[in-house]
């Protein structure tokens, strides 16, 4: 058995080729490829608007600014997640303030009422691992005190909840499509979704110095715009997509038969009549989680830890606010024991077969 990576991103002829012709024939920057994309991309969602940018970071902090947060303003978001979530608040001069995690690993909404003050402005959940977040009662939260939500998608692309897709849930869906996400343009990028056109129109003032119309700045903006030629590959991955995602949700289905009779493993939380998740990582948690990883890499199966310290307790957050460990002990036991097995489309049955033996083996020995 070859080495099985935890991720395959596709590069294949036909992106490639759409990657020469828009070098070739196109500009190279907001070319007709990025109008295409998000035009494309609004559809696949299901929003009236998307607006591409370079990278789900971007996409995150220019939709916060998008929705006037100033210095000092609070945005309530979780404290497990990838640190861009939360940079991108520090980005936009907030103040991140954490919840900790419920049991499918997301949001705990109970925790949001806590947390509000007088200086909050929004919520920002994340539909981790592909997971969606509890949208119905965040928003009616966000409703009854006036606050903005805005949802990270960066890793929900093709994800359900309440049959729509994640993104529809908010005033801003904001995903990003680096190299290894459910989709990605082959470098950094993200997209901004909407169904607000001044939101949209407020993003794209943003991404590109504030300029309107030509050589008028009204606005201080970014140079954060998709790049012509990873927007016309975009394209041609999201076309895929949607087949991907399937695939996901089947490798997740064979995983879950495989394992579960091994009592030592909790497998990550399934389908229901509310949530259809995308599965962008088939998250797992055991104690022994630091041996079967180990274990696994010397069988030639790569697999990866996300993430293996909560955000509060980054030394970038205790040092601006003093997090000590103890104040989000779910995040903090999902670190210390989470860890997730290959997962890309184009993974073999054979494969998933082998990677499940090896840790029936592992939990038997
Ligand atoms: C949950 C989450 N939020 C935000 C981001 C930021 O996206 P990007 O890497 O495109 O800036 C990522 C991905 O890296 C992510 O996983």
């Amino acid at each position: 058995m070859d080495v099985i990576p935890p991720a395959n991103p596709v590069f294949n002829k036909e992106m490639e080729e759409a990657a020469i012709n828009a070098l070739r024939n196109e500009r190279y920057i907001l070319g007709e490829s990025v109008d295409k994309f998000e035009e494309d991309f609004a559809k696949y969602v299901g929003t009236d608007y998307a607006v591409s940018v370079s990278s789900g970071t971007n996409a995150l902090h220019l939709a916060l600014l998008a929705r006037d947060l100033t210095i000092g303003g609070e945005i309530i978001t979780v404290a497990s997640s990838y640190i861009a979530t939360s940079n991108s608040i520090l980005h936009a001069n907030g103040t991140p303030i954490f919840c900790d995690i419920n049991d499918e690993y997301l949001i705990d909404v109970k925790q949001i009422f806590d947390k509000i003050s007088k200086r909050t402005k929004g919520i920002m959940p994340v539909h981790l691992y592909g997971h969606p977040a509890d949208m119905d009662e965040i928003n009616e939260i966000a409703q009854k005190n006036n606050l903005f939500v805005i949802e990270d998608c960066a890793q929900s692309h093709g994800a359900f909840y309440k049959g729509k897709m994640t993104g529809n849930f908010s005033d801003m869906g904001c995903f990003s499509f680096y190299s290894t996400k459910n989709m990605t343009v082959c470098g950094d990028g993200g997209m901004v979704n909407t169904n607000d056109g001044k939101l949209a129109e407020k993003i794209k003032l943003l991404r590109n110095h504030g300029q309107h119309p030509k050589d008028v700045h009204t606005i201080l903006g970014y140079t954060a715009r998709l790049n012509t030629v990873n927007a016309a590959i975009g394209r041609v991955q999201l076309k895929y997509l949607p087949d991907w995602i399937e695939e996901r949700r089947k490798i997740a289905k064979k995983y879950n038969e495989h394992l579960k009779d091994v009592d030592e493993i909790i497998l990550p939380p399934g389908d229901s009549e509310i949530k259809k998740p995308s599965y962008h990582l088939f998250e797992i948690k055991t104690k022994k989680r630091d041996e079967l990883l180990k274990f696994l890499k010397e069988n030639k199966i790569i697999c990866l830890i996300h993430y293996p310290t909560p955000i509060p307790y980054q030394p970038l957050y205790k040092n601006l606010f003093g997090f000590k460990e103890g104040g989000f002990p779910k995040s903090e036991e999902l670190s210390a024991q989470a860890m997730d097995f290959p997962m890309f489309p184009g993974l073999k049955d054979e494969q998933i077969k082998y990677i499940s033996e090896k840790i029936h083996e592992f939990f038997n020995r």
